[in-house]
């Protein structure tokens, strides 16, 4: 008697493994967040994100084009706000002179071709920290869709290719959509966190941006009201059903480790592109891991990038971006 299928013949060599290997990482798979601040010269480093950084715009423009040689063609933009210029309504958020409306016209001069995103959300901007304009200890919803959509035309007027809503309010995508075809940005495309989680892996975002809900009677402790709550799997069909029929181009999954089965849910069941996000907390915790001697820092990377794949993720948001693309180039 012999085993009727010897299955590691499969895997007996590298080049045998990798003939039969199901699924590859390519630059082009990737979605590179950046974290923008105000200043000259600056890219200081995060301290619960090592080797991780902010950039002023000076030196946003070297390392977009850094991206750029290395195949990378798509930025996430993200913006620390000045605390003096924060307020309930996110009013900085409309400014047409703002950090992001600097941001995304410098990264479309240094690289006309970079696919140029940016996060619509109120938190940078609120002297609150959520995501949502407060009033009596409530997030009031169509108030702030009415703000998302007004910042929205005004990244598009700029020039972002997308834009990333990540707020989770109700009937945002439709108002957002509206506004920019009403004012001639049809060309301008949605990307929607639309199964976006309460969770606690995106500590480390918020030191970044210092955007953390602020501790104070009147202010809610957590974003549990919007966020979805990650004992649920079905809502997140939903929420991605909704967001499609109201205009979204592209949807997303986060966090990404966690949540890989509602990657596949979503791949399973629709047919626009699925973006998935590894966020802060993930990055944190490998990095962290790695410092120790306790994981192989690469090994992680690529795994867990991987995986994304393998779930179904055809976009993956990773601070791991460059590293991978450095690794496997
Ligand atoms: C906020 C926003 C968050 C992230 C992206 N957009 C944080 C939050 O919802 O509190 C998290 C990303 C990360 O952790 O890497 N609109």
């Amino acid at each position: 008697m012999y085993p009727l299928r010897r299955n590691r013949r499969l895997r007996s060599s590298e080049a045998i493994r990798s003939l039969v290997r199901e699924t590859t990482i390519t630059p082009n798979d990737f979605l590179v967040p950046l974290f923008i601040v105000e200043g000259k010269g600056i890219k200081e480093e995060i301290a619960s994100m090592p080797n991780y950084f902010r950039f002023s715009l000076d030196l946003l423009d070297k390392e977009v084009k850094e991206l750029w040689r290395l195949g990378l063609k798509a930025v996430l933009l993200f913006v620390k706000v000045p605390d003096n210029l924060k307020d309930n309504k996110g009013t900085e958020a409309l400014n047409p002179n703002g950090l992001m409306q600097r941001a995304i016209k410098t990264v479309k001069n240094a690289c006309p071709d970079m696919l140029v995103m940016t996060d619509v959300a109120l938190d940078p901007y609120s002297s609150y920290g959520h995501d949502g304009i407060i009033e009596k200890g409530k997030i009031l919803n169509d108030e702030t869709v009415g703000v998302l959509s007004e910042m929205s035309v005004s990244h598009a007027k700029e020039g972002a290719n997308f834009v990333a809503p990540s707020d989770m309010m109700d009937g945002r995508i439709l108002s957002i959509r509206e506004a920019l075809e009403e004012q001639g940005h049809t060309d301008t495309g949605i990307m929607s966190y639309s199964a976006k989680y309460a969770s606690g892996f995106y500590g480390p975002f918020r030191d970044a941006l210092d955007s953390a809900p602020v501790d104070a009677e009147e202010v809610p402790k957590n974003k549990k009201t919007y966020q979805m709550d990650y004992a649920n799997r079905l809502e997140a069909l939903r929420e991605t059903e909704m967001d499609i029929d109201e205009g979204a181009d592209i949807v997303m999954v986060k966090p990404g480790m966690a949540y890989l089965d509602i990657v596949r849910d979503v791949k399973n069941n629709f047919d626009v592109p699925v973006a998935v996000y590894q966020v802060s907390g993930e990055y944190a915790m490998i990095k962290a891991a790695a410092e120790r001697g306790w994981l192989d820092h690469n090994q992680i990377m690529i795994e867990s990038t991987m995986a994304f794949k393998r779930a179904g993720a055809d976009i993956i948001a990773s601070y791991f971006a460059k590293d991978i693309v450095k690794l496997i180039s």
